[in-house]
């Protein structure tokens, strides 16, 4: 059995030790050898819950933690703690990875341990896997993402005449939003996770500072009718430009003939360009519970299988990225207009 800890007991932690309870038939089968969710800590006094991060790294058993608290502390000091005892930690905090990810990933190379963090961009999709395994030796020239579930699902919603604050509430109860959900709203939770894709393709660390960011506060029921009228529909977008070296986020006017035109509710969709490859876009629920907590079980399966040592993400080489300008939008424009 490897012995594992989760460190907050809100929507993703909690839907960590559903995946686990539930897989673990099939957790078995790709491991060959079963998770055990020996402690899980809260900083709320509830049963059966630990209050004191010492009795988790202090104990030899522990071999990796699932970090599902978000924000910056304590989540910051209390993985720093256990990369410095050998623990490996998988994470959903994309706050912390953009902010001390590189550090972070550094501790975890000196101490032969993992810093994962599949669960940070995309939700359920296996993103962060796919890019570092399958696309590593691409030369990507443009990410263009659908990012954050809660303003998809609002702009869906808004788009079918329902009101914007009516339909922020539903992405609330239904546990996309973030607890304040003006970083969902005002774009910076998708400057977040464009920073990292850009900085997982480009081996340079973008930050969210650097990211020129827009959110969707300013679209009213008149641009969706406009839009329908052009045959596009609004999307709240992250884009990576590789020849620019530029990050934004804003809302675009995408086409019908774009795979991102379709992608609606809490889904994202992720296009990627290689220069083989071409466009890929990958597709899936980038938030909720259960998506998001698979994404960390795979992250703990990938540390399980390679105790020991580090598995490398390349995010402990990256010096800072020089950040291009964004072109501003057209004159007489609202909306920036995704290209082909
Ligand atoms: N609030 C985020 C979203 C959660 O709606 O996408 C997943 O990162």
């Amino acid at each position: 059995m490897i012995d594992i800890a989760i460190l907050g007991l809100g929507t993703v932690g909690g839907g960590v030790a559903d995946v686990i309870r539930e897989n673990q038939n099939e957790i078995r089968h790709v491991l060959g050898d079963g998770v055990n969710v020996k402690y899980i800590l809260d900083i709320r006094d509830l049963p059966g819950v630990v209050n004191d991060i010492n009795i988790i790294v202090n104990d030899p058993d522990v071999k990796i933690i699932c970090e599902t608290m978000g924000g910056k502390e304590p989540a910051y000091t209390y993985s720093k703690l256990a990369l410095e005892h050998g623990i490996s930690v998988c994470t959903s905090n994309k706050e912390l990875v953009d902010a001390h990810g590189v550090e972070l990933s550094r501790t975890a190379r000196e101490h032969k341990c993992s810093y994962l963090f599949e669960a940070s961009v995309g939700g359920g999709i296996p993103l962060l896997r796919t890019i570092r395994e399958a696309c590593g030796h691409e030369r990507v020239s443009r990410i263009a993402g659908i990012l954050n579930g809660t303003c998809n699902y609002i702009l869906t919603n808004m788009k079918a005449g329902k009101d914007f604050t009516d339909a922020l509430k539903e992405a609330q109860e239904k546990g996309f939003a973030e607890r304040n959900p003006a970083a969902d709203v005002e774009g910076h939770d998708t400057a977040r996770k464009i920073a990292i894709l850009a900085s997982l393709v480009s081996g340079k660390k973008f930050s969210y500072e650097q990211v020129t960011c827009e959110g969707i506060t300013k679209i009213t029921r008149y641009d969706f009718a406009d839009a329908e009228r052009r045959n596009m529909s609004i999307k709240l977008l992250g884009v990576y430009d590789a020849e620019k070296s530029s990050v934004n986020v804003s809302p675009y006017l995408v086409p019908s003939t774009s795979p991102l035109y379709a992608v609606s509710d809490v889904f994202n969709g992720v296009m990627i360009s290689g220069n083989m490859l071409g466009d890929i876009m990958l597709y899936g629920r980038g938030a909720g519970k259960l998506p998001t907590a698979s994404a960390v079980v795979s992250d703990v399966i990938e540390c399980a299988k390679t105790l020991g040592t580090t598995i490398d993400t390349g995010f402990a080489d990256l010096e800072p990225a020089e950040v291009g300008k964004v072109p501003g939008i057209p004159a007489g424009q609202k909306f920036r207009f995704l290209e082909a």
